[in-house]
C-alpha cells in the first residue's frame, strides 16, 4: 500500500480522537527518526517526552528480547523477579519506600488519588474528603484524572466528573490557601506544567505548599509523568526545590517506549493507604515492563544522562533564549532541563506541521507554545541543526 493509502485506511478504522500528521514513521535510530519513504526527520518531541535514551538503543534492546524469550507475564498473583529489581531501582533514584507499577501515566494518576482518599479515609474513618489542583494542568484522560486535569475543553463533555475537586492557580498560594478545608486530604501538581505550557514550578510555591500540606496532614501528590526521569538534570523535577512529595507519579521515560509508569509513595501515606482488594492491574508491574524499567535506570547510569542533561540543555537555553530574542513573534521562553517551550504569536500546529516537512519533529504545548522534549542523548550538534531547521521554518512567517 501507498503512504496516502495506509493514512486513509487508518483515519477510516481508528476512533478519530486524534488529528494526526502525515507522516508514517518506520524506524529510528538514536535522535532520528525515518519515515517509510526513507526521509529523515531530527526528533525533538521523543513521542512525548518518552523515548529518554532515543531509539535504537542496543543494551535497552537486548534486555527487552532476552525478557521477551524467558516470561512476559504471569499477573501479579505471583511474584517474579523482574518487578523486585525495578522496585529497588526506582525507589533508590525517587527517594519514596513503597511503589504500585502501572501501564500508563494515566492509571498512575488514579492510584495516586485513591492512594490520598485512602489515607485521608484511614485516618477520619469517613470519605468526605477534597482535593486541590491546579489550573491549566494535565493529568489524564480518564474520568479519576480529567476531574483534577484543570483545562476545561477536556472535562467538559464528560461531566459530571469525580466530585470534591478545587482547582488553584498554579504558582499562587493565596489562590492554593483559599481552597483548603477541613476536607483537603491532597494537593496534587506537575512539577512542570507540561500540556499546560511548559510552566515550572516556583521554588517559594512548592516550599510553601510543602510547609501547608505538613501542617495539615495534607499530602502532596507531584505528577512528574512528563518532567520526571532525568528531564531536567535531576531524577525527578521535584529533586531540583528541597522539597519531597508524599506521592508521586511517573510514567512515559520509565519504560523508554514500553508501557509502563508508576504512583510511588512514602513510608508514612503507605501505612494508611492502600491494602490488599483496595487495588489491582492485570498487566502492571508485568516482568517484560518491569525489565524496561530497570534497563532504563541502567543506562541513565552508564550514560551518565543526568550530567549530560544538565551540560547540553545549558547550550539549548542559550540558543533558544537567542531565537526569542530574534523574532518578534516569539514571546518568552521557559522551562527547565530538556522540557523547554518558546511561547509565540505563530499558529503552533501550523509551524510543527512546516518543521516536519524541513524535518524537524517538534510538538505544540497548550494553544500558543511550541514544546521542546527532545531525547536527552542530543548533543549540541543536534540543537545547531534543530535551530537551522526551525529558523528555516520560522523564515516562512517574516
Ligand atoms: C503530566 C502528565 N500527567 C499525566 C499524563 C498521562 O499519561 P499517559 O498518557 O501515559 O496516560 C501525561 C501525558 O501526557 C502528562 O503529561
Amino acid at each position: 500500500m501507498k503512504t496516502n493509502e495506509y493514512i486513509e485506511k487508518t483515519k477510516k478504522e481508528l476512533v478519530h480522537t486524534y488529528n494526526r500528521f502525515d507522516v508514517i514513521f518506520d524506524h529510528g535510530k538514536g535522535v532520528y527518526l525515518y519515515d517509510n519513504e526513507g526521509k529523515e526527520y531530527l526528533d525533538f518531541a521523543a513521542g512525548i517526552a518518552v523515548m529518554a535514551l532515543g531509539y535504537g538503543n542496543e543494551a535497552f534492546n537486548e534486555e527487552l528480547k532476552k525478557q521477551i524469550d524467558k516470561l512476559i507475564h504471569t499477573s501479579n498473583l505471583y511474584y517474579n523477579t523482574s518487578v523486585c529489581e525495578a522496585a529497588e531501582k526506582i525507589l533508590k533514584i525517587s527517594q519514596m519506600d513503597k511503589v504500585f507499577f502501572t501501564n500508563s501515566g494515566t492509571e498512575a494518576i488514579e492510584g495516586a488519588i485513591k492512594s490520598a482518599k485512602k489515607y485521608a479515609y484511614s485516618k477520619t474513618g469517613h470519605a468526605d474528603h477534597e482535593i486541590i489542583a491546579m489550573n491549566h494542568s494535565f493529568h489524564g484522560r480518564s474520568v479519576g484524572a480529567l476531574s483534577v486535569t484543570g483545562t476545561e475543553h477536556y472535562r467538559t463533555p464528560f461531566e459530571p466528573l469525580m466530585g470534591g475537586v478545587k482547582f488553584a492557580e498554579f504558582n499562587n498560594i493565596e489562590s492554593v490557601k483559599k481552597c483548603i478545608t477541613d476536607k483537603t486530604c491532597g494537593i496534587i501538581m506537575e512539577t512542570i506544567q507540561g500540556e499546560g505550557g511548559i510552566y515550572p514550578v516556583e521554588e517559594k510555591f512548592i516550599k510553601e505548599i510543602r510547609k501547608i500540606c505538613d501542617e495539615k496532614d495534607i499530602l502532596l501528590i507531584l505528577d512528574e509523568i512528563q518532567c520526571g526521569m532525568g528531564r531536567t538534570g535531576k531524577m525527578f523535577a521535584w529533586q531540583n526545590y528541597g522539597v519531597k512529595p508524599d506521592i508521586m507519579t511517573c510514567a512515559k521515560a520509565i519504560g523508554c517506549g514500553i508501557p509502563v509508569g508508576a504512583f510511588l509513595m512514602t513510608e508514612k501515606v503507605a501505612r494508611y493507604s492502600l491494602e490488599p482488594g483496595d487495588h489491582g492491574t492485570t498487566y502492571g508491574g508485568n516482568p517484560l515492563a518491569t525489565t524496561a524499567v530497570s534497563a532504563v535506570i541502567e543506562q541513565f547510569e552508564k550514560q551518565d544522562i543526568l550530567n549530560h542533561v544538565n551540560e547540553v540543555s545549558k547550550y539549548l537555553w542559550e540558543k533558544l533564549d537567542e531565537l526569542t530574542e530574534k523574532y518578534d513573534f516569539l514571546i518568552s521562553h521557559r522551562g527547565k532541563g530538556l522540557i523547554q517551550g518558546i511561547e509565540t504569536t505563530l499558529p503552533v500546529g501550523e509551524v510543527s506541521q512546516k518543521a516536519l516537512d524541513n524535518g524537524l519533529v517538534v510538538i505544540t504545548a497548550g494553544k500558543n507554545v511550541l514544546r521542546f522534549v527532545p531525547p536527552l542523548i542530543i548533543e549540541k550538534k543536534h540543537v545547531d541543526e534543530m535551530l537551522f531547521k526551525l529558523e528555516k521554518t520560522l523564515k516562512t512567517y517574516l
